[in-house]
């Protein structure tokens, strides 16, 4: 079956489009699947600089041009199961390429005010490109006022992922160690969220 195109999309930056990406391909290879990044953000390729210091990772990352990502992403679905595609943080031509081709829209929000804002553009840039989206909880923290309307807006309007994950140490420790999530804390709570997004992920498409 050739791939399927997962793009991360969210114009607020920080959101963690790229700390989802990386560490969903971690999570999608350890079920066994063939992945790869294919990191559109030129001005700052973060998951594929990360991907490169990691040895689980480093054969799983690409740079894809936005002039070439037709041709180029098209080109690597017979060879992978998943290609994932990080985004830069704003809507010009790399994000709405990445959004037409995607079989995915996956939109990693934060609880505050302009990740949501975020969160209504990117969601009609995939309605408008006729892409299947989910939108995704990130850095959820316990107790707070922020998440948790975060979580109730996710989850009446029904198109959200059930996993939400948390706001964890564990995933900036290991962006800067140049590991995905299950490399340098294997078993924490961090890495479990990761894996059930995988299972998600895998789900969605069965
Ligand atoms: N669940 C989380 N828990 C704790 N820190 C997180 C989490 N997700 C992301 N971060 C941290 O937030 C910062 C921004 O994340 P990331 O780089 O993934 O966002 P981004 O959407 O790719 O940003 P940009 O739009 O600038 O490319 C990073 O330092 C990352 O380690
Ligand atoms: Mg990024």
């Amino acid at each position: 079956m050739p791939a399927k195109t997962i793009t991360l999309l969210q114009q607020k930056g920080g959101s963690g489009k790229t700390t989802t990406s990386v560490n969903l391909a971690g999570g999608l290879s350890e079920l066994g699947y063939k992945v790869v990044i294919a990191d559109m953000d030129k001005d700052k390729p973060d998951a594929w600089s990360w991907a490169m210091k990691s040895d689980k990772l480093k054969d799983m990352a690409i740079q894809v041009n936005e002039k070439q990502a037709r041709e180029v992403i098209t080109g690597l679905k017979d060879q992978y199961d998943y290609i994932i595609v990080d985004t830069p943080p704003n809507f010009q031509t790399a994000a709405l390429k990445a959004a037409l081709l995607a079989d995915l829209v996956v939109i990693p929000t934060a609880p505050s005010g302009m990740d949501l804002s975020g969160l209504m553009e990117a969601k009609e840039l995939a309605l408008t490109a006729g892409r299947p989206y989910r939108l995704l909880a990130n850095r959820i923290a316990k107790n707070t006022v922020m998440s948790r309307s975060l979580l109730d807006v996710l989850r009446d309007g029904g198109d959200a992922f059930e996993i939400a994950i948390p706001q964890s140490v564990k995933f900036v420790e290991a962006e800067s160690e140049g590991l995905y999530i299950g490399e340098y804390a294997p078993q924490c709570p961090a890495h479990h969220h990761t894996q059930a997004l995988a299972k998600e992920i895998v789900a969605f498409f069965q």
